[in-house]
């Protein structure tokens, strides 16, 4: 039997500064990164995340020179499959929280989603994907977001604030007009759906599964300013 390989640890900042970390391992060709003793992500398995940049990006429709935001890197498949919807003169910005994940991703694993991060349009930032959102009005046409394991804060407590009423107003107001928030998650939340409602969006959320044609149901929300 092939053994799984502990490649490399991460501290993820937390709210007092004593963060979870992020553990990436090898085993045999695959990768993967883990939190908590649950798997984050992994490059067997990346239908999902793959669909959460189809959903928005046909949502919004054609557009030139689109401006997109990423939230976090994880292994790049949703800013691989951003960038493939989008034309030459578009920009992708990905915010990564982790700065592990994203040396991990120059370093071990970007050839699984084919280096999204040597592509010219993208501009990664290692920073809190909230912090870019609250400083942008208007400026993004979708913000594609994937930092826990749906709306509540997997990754660390402080994520809570991305999901809460706060947290969606500012992502709503971080969008242009007919800008499309997505959002991941591994399971259904009636709660949160009527949140992003009550924060002025028209919602509709896709049932995919995580590998395209089979294994478990995701559910990712599709929301424009409504
Ligand atoms: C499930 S993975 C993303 C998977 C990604 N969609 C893909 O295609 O590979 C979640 C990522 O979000 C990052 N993250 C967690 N909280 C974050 C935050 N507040 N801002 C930015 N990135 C964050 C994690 O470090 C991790 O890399």
């Amino acid at each position: 039997m092939i053994p799984r390989e502990l490649l490399g640890v991460g501290k993820v900042p937390g709210h007092s500064g004593h963060g979870k970390e992020l553990r990436c391992y090898r085993h045999d060709r695959d990768y993967s990164i883990w939190i908590d003793g649950i798997e984050l992500m992994s490059s067997r398995v990346h239908g999902s995340e793959q669909a959460l940049a189809e959903l928005a990006l046909d949502k919004l429709g054609p557009k030139a020179a689109p401006r997109i935001l990423v939230g976090g890197l994880g292994m790049g498949f949703t800013l691989a499959r951003a960038l493939a919807l989008v034309d030459e003169q578009a920009r992708v910005d990905v915010a990564e929280l982790v700065p592990e994940v994203v040396t991990w991703n120059r370093e071990l694993f970007g050839h699984c989603a084919g280096n999204p991060l040597q592509d010219p349009r993208t501009h990664v930032v290692v920073d809190d994907v909230g912090k870019v959102i609250a400083g942008a009005t208007g400026l993004y046409d979708a913000i594609l977001l994937d930092v826990d394991n749906g709306p509540e804060g997997l990754s660390r407590p402080a994520n809570n604030s991305l999901y809460n009423r706060p947290g969606l107003v500012a992502a709503r107001a971080a969008l242009g007009r007919g800008g499309v928030l997505a959002i991941w998650s591994s399971g259904e939340d009636e709660t949160f759906e009527r949140r992003l409602r009550d924060a002025g969006f028209a919602v509709k959320a896709h049932r995919v599964r995580a590998r395209i044609t089979k294994g478990p149901r995701r559910i990712i929300w599709v929301a424009t300013r409504a």
